[in-house]
């Protein structure tokens, strides 16, 4: 399933955008925006298909397919042994949307909003927009500790959310059940809404378990809003749907009211919520060859970038990225991507504070989920591009 002949680039020249195949030049690989190469598995077109080919594309509920929301709710119990009924789940059209949804029912101007350094530049970009103030917390790539006590005197009268993003892109840190307990005490301390974005949390590399906050019991439950989507793990980015779940009934109102569904002025589309319920009930199997396969790419991409002179990357927990600091290179992130572009024909994210923060200087991501073959050629041709410097 994930070997380089299912991989179709006569497709993906034309069809997949955001900094990939179809926006660079031929020659050039994009190791950029982190959206799989491989086709998605075949379930999906299939339950799309079957949906469509009866012609009536109606409406559907503001608040979601009651199959979608039954399958979301039976896949946390399961997988994340969080409680939530299927009318806490709200499908929305993106992982995206989700966050910025959230934000929209929790901020008000002038309210500030904690968000992790370096992170997804989603979070800033979303708090900035309903006229919130993003509060960087640093959580560097690596092993250090993270440190609570930072967390604690950064929060002031104004703060109202804190954003978790677990598994962490760009560094691919997973969090453990001790440090999510931590941030769900202050978040209880201090009276605040917890965004988590699980958008990652199928993509995590053995022996890391996973956790979802939510799971940690009812008062840090009531609490979170959890957002995730199907762009990571099925590679249904261009259906844009995702989900946002809340176990209490006032912070689930306030995600409604606040997505403007019922007046049908937003929602989530129907074709696409029923591709993600094909997704979550049948395609376990595909995911977790995807999961082998991402493994074993994990290792080879860690293992080649530390054999370059001037490079250092931590083996990420989770997320299909790596992020490898480039800085014993004398080189910026900009400088870096500029390089590798011109000489290597290799496109990279540079950690540029607009993409993820001042945190990410001195960095470049590079997406793994592609087949052996395109990795090891675009690696080599960048180990070629620093040796020839
Ligand atoms: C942490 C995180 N959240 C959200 C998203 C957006 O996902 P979606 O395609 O569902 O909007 C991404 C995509 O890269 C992401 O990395």
């Amino acid at each position: 399933m994930f070997d380089p002949t299912t991989i179709d680039l006569r497709i993906l020249r034309e069809r997949a955008y955001n900094l990939r195949w179809a926006t660079v030049p031929e020659g050039v690989i994009p190791l950029t925006a982190a959206d799989p190469d491989f086709p998605s598995a075949p379930e999906i077109a299939e339950a799309i298909c079957r949906f469509a080919k009866d012609r009536y594309l109606c409406y559907g509920p503001p608040e979601g397919l009651p199959e979608f929301k039954e399958s979301m709710a039976g896949h946390y119990q399961a997988k994340r042994n969080l409680s939530i009924a299927p009318g806490n789940v709200f499908p929305v059209d993106s992982a995206a949307f989700g966050i910025y949804l959230t934000c929209r029912a929790f901020l008000r101007p002038g309210d500030e909003a904690i968000i992790f350094d370096p992170v997804d530049f989603l979070f800033r970009y979303s708090i900035e927009s309903v006229g919130g103030t993003a509060v960087a917390f640093p959580i560097p790539p690596g092993d250090a500790p993270v440190d609570f006590q930072r967390l604690e005197n950064s929060i002031t009268q104004r703060t109202r959310l804190l954003c978790l993003c677990n598994p962490l892109n760009p560094t691919g840190k997973v969090f453990t059940k001790a440090e999510l307990l931590c941030f769900g005490e202050l978040a209880c301390k201090y009276d605040l809404t917890i965004l988590s974005d699980e958008i990652w949390s199928d993509i995590v590399y053995p022996p890391q378990i996973y956790t979802s906050i939510a799971s940690l019991g009812e008062e840090i439950s009531a609490r979170t809003v959890t957002v995730t989507g199907f762009s990571k793990s099925y590679g249904l980015a261009g259906l844009r749907i995702g989900a946002v779940m809340a176990t209490d009934a006032d912070r689930f109102k306030k995600l409604m009211d606040a997505s403007l569904h019922h007046p049908t002025i937003h929602g989530a589309n129907v074709l696409s919520q029923v591709a993600a319920t094909a997704a979550l009930k049948e395609c376990g199997y595909w995911l977790t060859g995807f999961l082998t396969h991402l493994h074993a790419m994990r290792n080879l991409v860690v293992g080649a970038l530390n054999s370059i002179p001037g490079f250092a990357c931590h083996s990420p927990e989770g997320c299909y990225v790596a992020f490898a600091d480039i800085s014993r290179t004398g080189k910026t992130s900009a400088a870096m991507r500029d390089l590798l572009f011109d000489k290597a024909r290799v496109a990279i994210v540079p950690g540029l504070k607009e993409w993820f923060g001042e945190g990410a200087q001195g960095y470049i991501r590079i997406s793994f989920a592609t087949s052996e073959e395109i990795m090891q050629t675009a690696l080599s041709n960048i180990k070629k591009t620093m040796q020839h410097l």
